[in-house]
């Protein structure tokens, strides 16, 4: 089998089996050996990143702290190769991002690629309305190692921290009700050209609840000494610059030995969509040659302190909750 009928055979798989059933959550659970198959076959890697090169489109990208390459998106499923950026000291004492549940999506995540993060889970959080607090209880903590998959059900908190070095994650994301018109609905393509303003018009008409077209609710939590506090406004990273993303995904070629797709990225160098040829062909060099490319992290992309903090805040926090006031 080609590497193209490969990913193309694994994508229909995944998106057969969540269109079987109406019990999403099992599904996940049907799919866990294929998504651990697709995530750690090489040549599907490598395909997933040659047809990314292939649009001229997406060297003019940026990225939040973690680079995101969509794999798929169909009215049942969407696929994503997720690449985690290290802190540039390898630190790995500090979360990505702020505990948070994704509402009632559900998530399957396999490592593919590098040494993996540390993944927290806890149970749904529970509002103590006395304290005006939050309180989550710890489900797992483990190393997402390559070849684990992990499933975060809905409404389920979680948070990753940083690996010591680059790693990529292949997710898998449905919602948790069965897929219906709505789902064909909304991947029409006018509907996905327009997908901003549109989404916008039909929240302040109402009807993007009744079409569950994930918008985004108050899932944020942060650790405090007496417990875990939501953020009210959910919040995300800037995006960083073109030049960072364009570094970070060169190293990402760079780490996972796919060198030869640069015959790809060559074309896209002289391409008059691409914005920034200069750097591409120069990164073309780097790679070529075998210099180092770092990837890399941007301004704002750490430091906040809601959204990066350490295990052991996390700890005292779960700690705060235990004792009786
Ligand atoms: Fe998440």
């Amino acid at each position: 089998m080609t590497p193209q009928v490969s990913l193309d055979s694994y994508v229909e798989a995944l998106d057969r089996a969540m269109r079987a059933s109406r019990d999403k959550r099992a599904s996940h659970g049907g799919v866990q050996e294929l998504l651990r198959e697709f995530a750690t076959d090489p040549a599907v890697l490598k395909e997933i990143l040659r047809r990314h090169l292939a649009n001229p489109k997406n060297m003019n990208s940026r990225h939040y702290p973690v680079l995101s390459i969509p794999i798929a998106r169909t009215a049942s499923i969407e696929l994503l190769a997720n690449c985690w950026i290290p802190l540039p000291d390898s630190a790995t004492n500090l979360s990505t991002k702020a505990i948070h549940h994704h509402g009632e999506m559900l998530l399957s995540t396999a490592t593919a690629f590098g040494p993996g993060y540390e993944h927290w889970m806890f149970k749904t959080p529970q509002y103590d309305a006395n304290h005006d607090i939050y309180d989550l209880e710890l489900l797992e903590r483990k190393v997402h190692a390559v070849g684990n998959v992990a499933f975060v059900d809905s409404r389920t908190a979680h948070v990753p921290f940083y690996p010591p070095s680059l790693t990529i994650t292949i997710v898998l994301w449905t919602t948790s009700s069965p897929t219906t018109w709505r789902d064909h609905l909304k991947r029409r393509p006018a509907l996905q050209r327009n997908s901003e303003s549109l989404r916008e018009l039909l929240k302040r008409v109402g009807l993007a609840r009744a079409l569950d077209l994930k918008i985004v609710e108050h899932f944020d939590f942060t650790p405090t000494s007496s417990g875990f506090r939501i953020l009210k406004d959910r919040w995300e990273f800037p995006q960083g610059p073109n030049a960072d993303y364009l570094a970070s995904l060169f190293s990402v070629l760079q780490a996972t030995k796919n060198e030869d797709l640069l015959s790809i990225i060559k074309t896209q160098a002289t391409n008059p969509m691409v914005q920034d040829q200069a750097l591409v062909m120069s990164l073309s060099s780097d790679l070529e040659a075998g210099r180092s490319i770092g990837a890399r992290l941007s301004a704002g992309h750490t430091g906040a302190a809601h959204a990066n903090f350490t295990a052991e805040m996390v700890e005292a926090a779960l700690r705060s909750r235990k004792v009786p006031s």
